[in-house]
């Protein structure tokens, strides 16, 4: 059985995942909701203001209050600026999984930070939640994230056809990957 304990902070060398605060949606909309870059493989549209960024980490907030949602901001040591999200999403009780779910800046990628986040909440996942199976996918264009992926020791497990439906309308293949908690050699 799992033992959900919430969104606990986790420290990494270069960041800090913790919990978001309302504070935080000035560096959202700045560092990451507002690009068009970002949000291009994403479900939801680009923010078109701070207001937008503002009433979503609201309702992330409250959501806080159950200790089955893994919601992180990922916090850059070096200067305090949130630079963006990392998640485990649809949770599911029964066979012990979740999936993952992450973005970060522009100003911000190929510095190895979405890896490491991930790499920690793979430790979390299995060893403080006891979760058995971890999902990852990806846009099949979205390369940067499966590179990501196979980076964190994900499998390559098959490509979903028009299984996604992103923020443009159109309905897309995603490349689904896993991880199982026997593989999990920390
Ligand atoms: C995908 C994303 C999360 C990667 O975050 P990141 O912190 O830059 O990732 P890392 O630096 O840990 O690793 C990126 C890897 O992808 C590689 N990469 C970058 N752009 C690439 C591209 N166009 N094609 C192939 N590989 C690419 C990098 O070289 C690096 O691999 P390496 O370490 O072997 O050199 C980030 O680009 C992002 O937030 N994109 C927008 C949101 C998004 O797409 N989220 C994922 C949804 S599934």
């Amino acid at each position: 059985m799992l033992h959900h304990i919430g969104t606990k902070t986790i420290e990494t060398e270069r960041l800090i995942l913790r919990r978001f605060k309302e504070e935080d949606a000035k560096d959202m909309y700045n560092n990451w909701a507002s690009d068009d870059e970002v949000t291009k493989y994403l479900s939801w549209p680009t923010h078109s203001n701070v207001e937008v960024s503002r009433k979503l980490l609201e309702m992330w907030i409250d959501k806080y209050i159950s200790e089955e949602i893994y919601n992180w901001a990922i916090e850059v040591k070096e200067n305090n600026s949130v630079v963006g999200s990392i998640a485990l999403m649809n949770v599911d009780n029964n066979i012990e999984s979740c999936e993952i779910g992450y973005c970060i800046g522009r100003a911000y990628w190929n510095k190895g930070l979405i890896t490491e986040a991930f790499s920690a909440l793979i430790k979390f996942a299995f060893k403080e939640v006891g979760f058995n199976r971890i999902t990852g996918r990806h846009h099949v264009d979205n390369t940067a994230s499966g590179r990501v992926i196979e980076k964190c020791g994900l499998k390559y497990e098959g490509t979903l056809r028009q299984v996604h439906k992103i923020k443009d309308g159109s309905i897309v293949d995603c490349k689904y990957y896993s991880i199982l908690k026997e593989e999990y050699r920390g």
